[in-house]
């Protein structure tokens, strides 16, 4: 018995944790990233498109002219009727239920009967790209930073994508897989050719370091690795030899969730046979899935907790360092709800 009358034995156990990673949503705040919207062969000239984002709703249309693609929050300022619904009308976006008409801006031009456009009807314009075959929106009024470049242009590439369904887990969980070296040898059963702990790099706004390892099955991987933001995994190199590239990206659809777009690119050789650049397509998504259906069953049940972190976490513990400062924000949010 303690001084207290507390007997040690009924001292409660408690977890031990470190300290905690602030999920997308939490202080009503997400990370200020690009996350991908839809794919451009989605977005046909003349389409609205909706899809659940930040914990709201935003569309993306494209003027009839097939010119640049928009992103903006998805419900009119009028009384509330979702512009999905609505039709696109020349290069602007008209709402189903009264009329109003919105530029590519978000900004109101004209009402459905001629009453005067009151000065603040405005949707959320977010700023938007369209690369790699993806519609990107950054959370933010002005982007933090550039999507990341490929080595070659993209008419020189051939790109094959593929959009999951949502998924029960956060971006930044998918990508703290990329800093989890453990995993790599008992998970994959890689052969690491050095250790990646002692050669992590990064910006504000980035981290990954260069990988070279062996596949169970003898092939090599030659890579550079990188999470952008806290939801796009970057990876550039090659497989026995041959350049591609393998790029994961993930919309923060809502707390808890998210959907996973993936694009994978490779270069034909001058005159290569279609068929050719095609099996080394098929080789290199056989190995990206196959890593994918390791960790799926993990990733969907898990509630990642920083807790006891050892020797080998250090990129790890350095990746989730990155996240608990990264910036968030989320100035879109009385519109999207
Ligand atoms: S709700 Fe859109 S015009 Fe009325
Ligand atoms: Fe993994």
């Amino acid at each position: 018995m303690t001084m207290t009358g507390r007997s040690a034995a009924t001292t409660p156990l408690t977890r031990p944790l470190g300290r905690p990673v602030p999920g997308e949503g939490e202080g009503g705040v997400f990370s200020q990233s690009w996350f991908p919207v839809c794919l451009s062969v989605d977005l046909k000239p003349g389409c609205v498109v909706g899809a659940g984002f930040l914990g709201g709703r935003v569309v993306a249309f494209r003027g009839e002219g097939g010119g640049p693609a928009r992103v903006v929050s998805a419900y009119c300022v009028h009384v509330g009727a979702d512009l999905s619904v609505g039709e696109v009308v020349g290069e602007r976006l008209r709402c189903r239920f009264h009329g109003w008409r919105y530029g590519g801006d978000g900004r109101c031009v004209a009402t459905g009967i001629g009453d005067p456009v009151p000065p603040r009807a405005r949707l959320f314009r977010f700023p938007t790209v369209e690369r790699y075959g993806i519609v990107w929106a950054f959370n933010g009024e002005e982007p933090l930073f550039e999507l990341p470049e490929l080595p070659y242009p993209d008419d020189e590439l051939v790109l094959r994508h593929t959009v999951m369904d949502e998924a029960p887990v956060e971006p930044w969980v998918v990508a703290a897989q990329t800093m989890d070296l453990q995993h790599f040898s008992l998970q994959h059963e890689f052969t690491l050719e050095d250790d990646p702990n002692d050669a992590v790099s990064g910006t504000p706004y980035s981290m990954g370091y260069p990988l070279r390892l062996r596949l169970p099955g003898g092939s090599r991987l030659d890579l550079r690795v990188d999470i952008h933001g806290t939801n796009i995994f970057w990876q550039t190199g090659t497989l026995d030899g041959r350049w591609f590239c393998w790029i994961s990206a993930l919309r923060a659809v809502r707390p808890g969730a998210s959907r996973p777009f993936f694009v994978l690119g490779a270069r034909p050789a001058p005159g290569e046979d279609p068929a050719a650049t095609g099996a080394f397509l098929d080789r290199a998504t056989q190995v990206m899935m196959g890593m994918l259906a390791d960790d799926a069953p993990v990733l969907l049940t898990m509630r990642f907790r920083p807790g006891l972190l050892t020797r080998s976490d250090r990129a790890l513990a350095r990746y989730l360092q990155y996240v608990r400062r990264y910036p968030r924000a989320h100035p879109a949010r009385d519109f999207l709800g």
